[in-house]
């Protein structure tokens, strides 16, 4: 069977040769879904797939294993949204008005814009450069390119909301960097992705599978399923305060995507779990316990820093309590005992503020017109 080979001859333009392909080019799929192709090789059955380390043909979605998967790439792609939709007026006027914030307010906001406009990326090269690739199963894999498209989009919201307030844009994007407090927060995750990204990195010995678990743990618990939870508390208490309604509105967009990016990695985790159950010993849980208590006591000094005064409906006591409650839960969703004594949720009406159906109904009332024929030229 002949397969491509890109040798470039000096001086002649870039050519195709067909070479003989080796015996070794037929041991049969592999994990990317890039290798060679098996001509006439078995079909896919349910039973053959896995979620890592598999070595049934990953360019077969069907037939369906995880329905779960699929599911939520349904949901996500009914939820789509983008952020130019949402009116800035108001914020701008507030923004702009010297009397509209107050200073402890201005900081909060830009530092919580700050943190996500960088995380946003962070998040999403994780899934793109490191998950991806060893996440062996094409339903989760079809759900991480929706995911990644989501991701961008909330890129994409910050760089609206950057040009709509007038915003310096090195200062917020380069608070990853800048502030001490959310650097601590992005260098902490960092250092999973960076050990996954390696190209001579691969699944298939239990301390590298591991490693595989401590990064989703890093990224989809802690990441996407705690401190942005913190940030998005931060802006909707204001929004629920009528400042800045068109960053709360966009904030519930989003959130409403994170909360099925959380559900999906939470999905992830344990079913790898339940597939691999040696992975998840009592030192290794230990570990996992320890991250997440780790996280929140950044998150909380990340909190102090943001809001050192608090303001009215919102204190660094408040977010670091709000921290602890959102922590045990996540140790439950994946079967972990609390790593924090019980609380309260300090802020009940968020889970109201993630039912988008209570408020107006956005997608009733936007004009569809993704394309117009004026911008398609067929001469
Ligand atoms: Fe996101
Ligand atoms: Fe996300």
């Amino acid at each position: 069977m002949p397969v491509l080979d890109w040798t470039e001859p000096a001086e002649a333009p870039v050519m195709l040769v067909l070479t003989q392909p080796s015996a070794a080019d037929f041991a049969g799929p592999e994990p990317t879904g890039l290798g060679t192709i098996e001509r006439g090789g078995a079909r896919v059955h349910v039973d053959d797939k896995a979620m890592i380390n598999c070595r049934a043909d990953v360019n077969q979605l069907l037939p369906l294993k995880y329905t779960w998967a699929w599911e939520k790439y349904l949901s996500g792609c009914n939820n789509h949204w983008m952020p130019t939709e949402i009116s800035m007026q108001a914020d701008i006027a507030l923004w702009k008005s010297p009397n509209g914030l107050t200073a402890d307010e201005r900081r909060a906001i830009k530092r919580n814009l700050g943190f996500f406009a960088a995380s946003e990326s962070l998040v999403a090269n994780n899934i793109v450069l490191a998950i991806y690739r060893h996440l062996t199963n094409p339903e989760c894999r079809q759900y991480l390119l929706r995911q990644a498209f989501e991701e961008a989009v909330h890129t994409h919201t910050f760089q609206y909301i950057v040009e709509s307030l007038g915003l310096d844009e090195g200062e917020l994007f380069n608070m990853y960097r800048e502030v001490p407090s959310i650097t601590g927060k992005a260098s902490w995750a960092i250092k999973y992705t960076q050990s996954l990204s390696d190209p001579r990195f691969e699944t298939g010995t239990t301390a590298s599978d591991q490693a595989f678990l401590r990064d989703l743990i890093a990224f989809y618990v802690v990441f996407e399923g705690m401190w942005f939870y913190t940030g998005f508390a931060q802006i909707l208490s204001l929004g629920r305060r009528n400042k800045m309604v068109g960053i709360a509105e966009q904030y519930q967009y989003i959130l409403r995507d994170e909360s099925i990016h959380l559900n999906f990695g939470i999905d992830v985790i344990n079913q790898i779990k339940n597939e691999n159950p040696h992975l998840w010993t009592p030192a290794f849980q230990d570990e996992v316990s320890g991250m997440i208590r780790s996280a929140a006591e950044l998150e909380a000094s990340y909190g102090r820093d943001t809001m050192p005064n608090g303001f009215l409906g919102l204190s660094a006591s408040l977010c670091e309590q709000y921290m602890h409650f959102i922590a045990n839960r996540r140790c439950g969703q994946i079967g972990l005992d609390p790593v924090f004594q019980l609380t309260e949720n300090p802020f009940p009406w968020m889970s109201e503020a993630m039912d988008l159906k209570k408020e107006k109904n956005f997608f009733e009332t936007r004009v569809i017109e993704y394309q117009n024929g004026g911008s398609l030229g067929w001469d």
